[in-house]
């Protein structure tokens, strides 16, 4: 959901990764939504669109040896499935993380305040009020925020990727 702290957690994950030599990229709507999806709103058409695209790029990015760390709502399973199988077919680890974040929680933070503006109809098709969100039913991880830290949270991703053996020094 917007406000469930993906952001935060993706930044926390990306500096420990950091101190561990480990090569990471984060994609998230700040640097996509402004430019590569620039042409791209928030219909069910455009969301599957912003979200295949970055699949792609993450691909890329896999593909380049780097861990590409993805902080999106990607709202809807088919979406996310598709880029899973992106990835498989191309033998790339895909992780899924639910940020299992109550709603009413993530909208008493309201951190850009667009809760607020979709209550009051400002916006509509608003994830979470207005439009679906549809909780992954398989996750790799699920990490309960709002119970953690963004440094814990992000400490769990870490204990994930370490027993799948995907921290391990290039040989
Ligand atoms: S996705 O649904 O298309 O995967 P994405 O993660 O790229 O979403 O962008 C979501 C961010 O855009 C939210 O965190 C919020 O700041 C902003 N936003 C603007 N309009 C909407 C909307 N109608 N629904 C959800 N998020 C929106």
């Amino acid at each position: 959901l917007s406000g469930s702290g993906k952001s935060t957690i993706a930044v926390a994950l990306e500096k420990v990764l950091m101190q561990r030599g480990k090569h990471a990229y984060r994609l998230d709507g700040d640097n996509i939504r402004h430019g590569l999806n620039k042409n791209l709103g928030f219909s069910a058409e455009d969301r599957a669109e912003n979200i295949r695209r970055i699949g792609e790029v993450a691909k890329l990015f896999a593909d380049a040896g780097m861990l590409a760390v993805s902080s999106f709502i990607s709202p809807y399973r088919a979406d996310r499935d598709g880029v899973r199988k992106l990835h498989d077919d191309a033998k790339l680890a895909f992780i899924e993380v639910y940020i299992d974040c109550p709603l009413e929680e993530a909208e008493k933070r309201d951190p850009k305040g667009l809760y607020k503006k979709a209550r009051a109809g400002q916006i509509k098709g608003f994830t979470g009020i207005d439009d679906p969100y549809e909780a992954p039913l398989k996750p790799e991880l699920v990490i309960k925020n709002g119970e953690c830290t963004p440094q814990q949270a992000a400490a769990q991703v870490i204990q994930y990727l370490e027993s799948r053996g995907l921290l391990r020094a290039a040989k």
